[in-house]
């Protein structure tokens, strides 16, 4: 490999990311190569890093020379407090030990039965041939997953108060991380967006130490996330975690947990609408691995093209587009290229995910690409990474692998949707939204 940097505009490079994301991410690169300097005063110089090599080193080998920028972290501390996404150095590292147990192999697949059961309840409301906002319905399914998850039990006027509290901060969320000048502005600020962002977390806090609060108060563990976080502890300190801690870690598993996965089957849903061939496949695999009946965590191994449907839609419509980091100390990229102390790094999969060198035909929605166990042996290591990749890989990844093809099967045994309206087109929000709401017509199997 290798890779010549060149340098190019910061404000032209920040107004074509503000116009239009998706463009700018494989555009820059297409236009500028794989590593691009964006020089600029003040500590906002930025380095634009396309070649999977140099993102695998930086993710993976560099990780503890670096951190996420402190602007990122004051867009989200107001609401999420200091949890996982953006805790950093000791605290991150006791956190992430703590938390990691609760998302095991062994434990997931416990959530397994509930996500199916709150998938056909949903299901259960589809009438044939009325047209749904399928994005809606998915980002309300996934967080009441979520929520089940966390604390299993029957609190489902609190998930009406976390879930409008959830749609408030998402829509302030996304605002402000498209518009640079917003992101600079305190919370405090009188305009309507940010008082949005306070009256969200206002909503949502009570419900959140109250249920923390009723859970200790029972002290016995169940069998859900909010009974690991609460009875994990320290094995240096033998402590646990404090009571805002926790609340820290529970909004944050909320905002981390349910848009990423709700946009990807919402995708789903409508690349397989769009493709006919692809559908008729998911039906074949679903009705031989499980006849009549409902899915279970145990049977995705039977599921490979459904499976293979889900790794293509996260190449495809990466939830998270952008990992951005800041140098701690001048880095060596393996191969001759630097990367001075104080910069800021985006790490930008989308441009990877759609870049013909790893990926043949990369507009082209194929999840046959993924039954060729060599095709993903091949691909370099940075080229797919829809859940990042190093130690701060995405703590949630084995959760929503099964949930997003666990979802997908039980709607698809029993419906299959068309697109209505205009063509369904993504935007960049807290995750790959959807410019105008992807409706969906409802026909039975
Ligand atoms: C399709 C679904 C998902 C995608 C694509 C996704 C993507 C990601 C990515 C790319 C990161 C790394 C960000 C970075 O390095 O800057 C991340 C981190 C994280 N994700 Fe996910 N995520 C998904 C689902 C989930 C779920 C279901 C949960 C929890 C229930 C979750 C919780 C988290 C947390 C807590 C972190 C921070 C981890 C750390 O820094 O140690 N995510 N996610």
């Amino acid at each position: 490999m290798v890779v010549h940097p060149r340098t190019a505009s910061w404000l032209k490079a920040q107004q074509w990311f503000a116009r239009d994301a998706i463009g700018f991410s494989v555009g820059m690169c297409r236009e500028y190569g794989d590593l691009v300097f964006l020089p600029a005063p003040f500590g906002l110089g930025q380095v634009l890093v396309y070649h999977p090599d140099h993102v695998h080193t930086l993710l993976v080998k560099l990780a503890d020379k670096l951190e996420k920028p402190e602007i990122i972290k004051k867009i989200v501390r107001s609401s999420f407090g200091d949890g996982l996404l953006i805790s950093e150095g000791a605290k991150w590292k006791r956190q992430r030990k703590l938390i990691q147990p609760a998302f095991h192999h062994g434990r997931i697949g416990r959530y397994g039965e509930r996500i199916v059961a709150l998938t056909e309840e949903l299901s259960t409301t589809w009438m044939k041939g009325e047209v749904r906002d399928v994005p809606a319905d998915m980002r309300a399914l996934t967080l009441r997953i979520v929520v089940d998850a966390l604390f299993k039990a029957d609190i489902s006027d609190d998930t009406k108060a976390i879930a409008r509290g959830m749609q408030m901060l998402g829509e302030a969320l996304a605002v402000q991380s498209r518009s640079p000048l917003l992101a600079f502005l305190p919370d405090s600020f009188p305009l309507p967006i940010l008082r949005r962002k306070r009256e969200a977390v206002a909503l949502m806090n009570p419900v959140i130490y109250r249920l923390i609060r009723e859970r200790k108060a029972e002290g016995e563990e169940r069998e859900d996330l909010l009974s690991v976080l609460l009875f994990a502890t320290d094995p240096e300190t033998g402590q646990g975690m404090s009571e805002n801690q926790l609340r820290d870690e529970v909004m944050t598993l909320f905002i981390a947990g349910h848009e990423t996965t709700a946009t990807t089957l919402s995708w789903a849903l409508v690349e397989l609408a769009r493709h006919p061939a692809v559908e008729e496949r998911v039906h074949a695999e679903l009705d031989a691995a499980l006849g009549d009946r409902l899915p279970t965590a145990d049977d995705l191994s039977r599921m490979p093209y459904l499976q293979a449907v889900i790794q293509e839609v996260l190449r495809l419509y990466p939830p998270s587009i952008l990992i951005i980091r800041r140098a701690l100390e001048d880095l060596d990229l393996d191969d001759g290229n630097r990367i001075p102390k104080g910069t800021i790094i985006q790490i930008n999969q989308y441009a990877n995910h759609h870049d013909s060198r790893w990926f043949p035909e990369p507009e082209s929605f194929q999840p046959e690409r993924w039954l060729d166990a060599e095709f993903e042996k091949s691909l370099p290591k940075g080229a797919y990474i829809p859940f990042g990749a190093g130690p701060r890989i995405c703590v949630g990844n084995g959760f929503a692998l099964m949930e997003a093809p666990l979802v997908l099967a039980t709607f698809c045994r029993r419906f299959h949707l068309e697109n209505v309206g205009k063509p369904a087109e993504p935007v960049v929000g807290v995750a790959m939204g959807f410019k105008s709401p992807a409706l969906m017509r409802v026909q039975v199997r």
